[in-house]
């Protein structure tokens, strides 16, 4: 069975194929030179290029594969949650693709998706776990306790892991993402020299908060600390936060498998200290970290059997619970 999946949630156009649940081709056109210079996503942008790349990422995936569009079983794109200019393009070429083949359409949620990459080269993992998705847009613990179930046990305050990463690296004067331009900067420094609180101590819950850290991040600069041992204060700030949470979540819940997905997910630090804190720990494997259309292609390759009512009558969502 062959699966198309497409991703346009955000600043990356992502089209994959997925056969019989394993990735054959993974394309994603990077936005980020549009973006670098405005040192973030722009929406409308963001759109505009969407429209101009799906068409022929698609007909590349599939000369890739040596398939034509009639071989499709079955296309699936993100519904949500995202930028709403920027899904509409791929959800809206999905369905339209999928009513002209005669195909099933299957909408994804765009967190699924990163929960079933992880997941790509564990087939054999089954639930209970807990999954962690930390991106440029989304900082999530679920505890998932049966396929399909997930359970929020915590979301972030304020700015996304990623988001803050971003953000800090450009009050650092660094570039766009963020996230390894501070783990290469912060290689150079000393975590030690610079005074910088973590959030959240003394709560009991599993909330993240990394809006205070940039606001730290601008005022050490104020105070002339030099650029590298911010950049590596504030690394070692943030991901100490995330391993305390997600600490926190395994004990609580007793699990101790941990799927960890999101361009955060890269961060080598992170890694390093999930796995020192004794947790199971799974990883997407490369190029399925960050968003993708395989990604999307696998959750539907799992989910589609749901049998959604009317799957084509669904709006694509800016805003959508998993
Ligand atoms: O999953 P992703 O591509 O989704 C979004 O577009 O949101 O994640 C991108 C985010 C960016 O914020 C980037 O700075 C961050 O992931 N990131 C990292 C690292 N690599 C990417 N954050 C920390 N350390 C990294 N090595
Ligand atoms: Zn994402």
């Amino acid at each position: 069975m062959w699966i198309l999946g497409i991703d346009t949630s955000c600043d990356d156009t992502g089209v994959g194929l997925v056969r019989d649940g394993a990735v054959v081709v993974n394309r994603v056109a990077s936005q980020t030179l549009l973006h670098q210079r405005y040192g973030g996503v722009v929406p409308e942008l963001a759109s505009r290029e969407h429209i101009q790349l799906i068409d022929g990422l698609v007909q590349q995936a599939l000369d890739e594969a040596g398939l034509k569009a009639a071989d499709l079983d079955l296309i699936a794109a993100t519904r949500g949650p995202g930028l709403i200019g920027a899904l509409l393009v791929g959800y809206t070429y999905g369905k339209g693709l999928a009513f002209a083949l005669g195909r099933p359409f299957v909408p994804v949620h765009h967190l699924e998706g990163h929960i079933y990459a992880a997941l790509a080269e564990h087939p054999e993992v089954e639930p209970p776990f807990l999954a962690l998705i930390a991106s440029g847009g989304h900082t999530h613990l679920f505890e998932v306790p049966a396929w399909g179930t997930y359970r929020l046990l915590g979301a972030t305050l304020d700015d996304a892991a990623g988001e803050a990463f971003d953000k800090a690296a450009r009050l650092l004067g660094l570039g766009y993402p963020g996230g390894p331009e501070i783990e290469r900067l912060a290689g150079q420094g000393d975590p030690g020299k610079v005074p910088l609180a973590a959030p959240l101590q003394g709560q009991e819950g599993f909330a993240f908060s990394f809006s205070g850290l940039k606001t730290a991040v601008a005022r050490a600069l104020e105070k002339g600390y030099a650029p590298a041992d911010i950049a590596a204060r504030f690394q070692q700030v943030a991901v100490g936060h995330i391993v305390q949470v997600v600490t926190r979540a395994a004990r609580h819940t007793g699990l101790s498998t941990v799927l960890v997905t999101g361009g955060v997910a890269q961060n080598t630090p992170l890694k390093a200290q999930l796995q020192a804190a004794g947790l199971r720990l799974m990883f997407p494997p490369r190029g399925l970290a960050t968003d993708n259309g395989a990604m999307i292609a696998l959750a539907a390759w799992r989910t589609h059997t749901r049998n959604l009512h009317n799957p084509m009558a669904l709006p694509a969502a800016a805003y959508l619970p998993l």
